[in-house]
C-alpha cells in the first residue's frame, strides 16, 4: 500500500545519530559524552523519587528545573523553557518559526540536526559555509530568513566565535538568532547575557555534555518572555519527565560537580590536541569537550578511522567533502586519550612501512 505520506517526509532521510554500540569494551569516543559520571546528588534525587507519585504526570512547566536554573544562571523564570535535551528545543524553534517553504540560515558545517528539523517543516537550511579559520562568514550579516543558527562552540569544528561578533550578528538579522550553547561550559565565553539583552535572542544549553546526563534528556533555552511564551504553545505538554526535572535541579544544585569535571575534560584536551601533529592529525583549536583534527597529509581519515574502529576505539568520521580529511574526537579520560593516541601511532607505523 502507497501511504500518504507528505512529499517533503518521503523525499527526506531521517537523522543519523553517532553510533552507540550494542557491545562492551568499545572506547567511545564519537558522541561527545562526558567520560565522568553525574553527580551522586543526581541519583538521590532520580532514586528518591522512584515511588507512587510516578502515577502523576509531571509538572507541565518543568517547575522546580526552571526555578533552580533562575538562581543559578541569575534570569527570570519567565525567561526560561525546559526540553527534552536541547533537541527539543532546536524542534520547537523550527515548529514555531519555520513553515512550508521556510528557510533557516546557519554557517556550515554544523551540527546536521538543524537540516533534518527544517525538512521535517518543508523548509530548507541556507548553509553560509565557514571560512577555513571558523571565524562567522560575512554573508550570514545579510541574511534575511526567519531563523539563523549558531553552535558555539561550533560542532564539529569545535571552534567559537566571540561574543562581541553575536551581539553584532543579534542586530544585523531581522529573524531570531538561535545560539546553541551545548557545548559553552567548556569554553571561555558565553552569551546567556545577549538572552538579557536582546529581543531576538535565543541560548540553549544541555545537561547532555558538562553534567553528564545525556541519558536523562534535559535541556534550558534563554530567552525575552514573548520568546519562551510563543514556544511553549508548541511545546509537548509533559514534554520533561518527573525524573529528569529532579536530576536536572539537582545538577545544577552541584554545579562545583560539573565545573571539576570540566576542568578535568579541559586540561585532557591540550594534552590531546598538543599530542595529535605526533600522530599524523592537525588540531583545530577547540573550546568543546572533542577536537576537530585534519590529516596532515590531507588524504582522507575514513582509513584511521576504520582502523580504530577495528581496534575497538569509536570515533566520528563524517563523509562530506568538507570533513572527509578529518576526524572529530570526543575528549574521554585520560587514559582513554592514551589508548588512542597510541593506537593512533601504531596506525601511522603501519602505514609508512607498507
Ligand atoms: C551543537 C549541538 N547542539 C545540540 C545537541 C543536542 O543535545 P541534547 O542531548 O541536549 O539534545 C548536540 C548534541 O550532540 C550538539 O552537538
Amino acid at each position: 500500500m502507497k501511504l500518504p505520506w507528505r512529499g517533503n517526509i518521503a523525499r527526506m532521510s531521517g537523522y543519523v545519530p553517532g553510533e552507540q554500540p550494542g557491545e562492551e569494551g568499545f572506547v567511545k569516543l564519537n558522541t561527545n559524552e562526558n567520560p565522568y559520571p553525574p553527580s551522586p546528588k543526581v541519583r538521590k534525587a532520580i532514586s528518591g523519587a522512584l515511588d507512587a507519585s510516578l502515577r502523576l504526570y509531571p509538572p507541565p512547566d518543568s517547575t522546580a528545573l526552571r526555578r533552580q536554573a533562575a538562581l543559578t544562571y541569575g534570569m527570570d523564570e519567565n525567561r526560561i523553557i525546559a526540553g527534552n535535551g536541547s533537541d527539543d528545543l532546536l524542534a520547537m524553534i523550527a515548529r514555531a518559526f519555520v513553515g512550508e517553504g521556510g528557510t533557516l540560515a546557519c554557517p556550515t558545517p554544523t551540527y546536521t540536526l538543524y537540516d533534518t528539523l527544517v525538512a521535517i517543516q518543508g523548509g530548507k537550511v541556507t548553509g553560509v559555509p565557514y571560512p577555513d579559520d571558523f571565524t562567522l562568514p560575512k554573508a550570514l550579516f545579510r541574511n534575511r530568513a526567519p531563523v539563523t543558527i549558531v553552535a558555539n562552540p561550533n560542532s564539529p569544528s569545535g571552534t567559537t566565535v566571540p561574543l562581541a561578533r553575536l551581539s553584532e550578528l543579534a542586530d544585523a538579522v531581522t529573524g531570531l538568532l538561535v545560539i546553541d550553547e551545548a557545548y559553552a561550559d567548556f569554553a571561555d565565553e558565553t552569551a546567556i547575557s545577549l538572552a538579557r539583552e536582546k529581543e531576538n535572542v535565543i541560548v540553549l544549553r544541555t545537561f547532555s555534555k558538562s553534567f553528564s546526563l545525556a541519558g536523562m534528556r534535559i535541556g534550558l533555552g534563554f530567552a525575552h518572555p514573548v520568546i519562551i511564551e510563543g514556544l511553549n504553545k508548541v511545546r509537548d505538554s509533559y514534554n520533561l519527565n518527573r525524573l529528569s526535572i529532579l536530576a536536572g535541579e539537582a545538577a545544577l544544585r552541584d554545579a562545583a560537580w560539573m565545573e571539576r569535571n570540566v576542568s578535568r575534560i579541559r586540561r585532557t584536551r591540550e594534552r590531546l590536541s598538543a599530542s595529535l601533529p605526533g600522530v599524523g592529525f592537525f588540531p583545530y583549536p577547540s573550546q568543546a569537550n572533542f577536537i576537530l583534527a585534519r590529516k596532515a597529509d590531507g588524504g582522507s581519515a575514513l582509513p584511521t578511522y576504520e582502523a580504530l574502529k577495528a581496534r575497538k576505539i569509536l570515533v566520528r568520521y563524517f563523509d562530506t567533502p568538507r570533513l572527509a580529511n578529518c576526524l572529530r574526537i570526543t575528549v574521554g579520560t585520560d587514559d582513554e586519550i592514551s589508548v588512542l593516541l597510541d593506537a593512533m601511532k601504531r596506525i601511522m607505523r603501519l602505514r609508512k612501512s607498507r
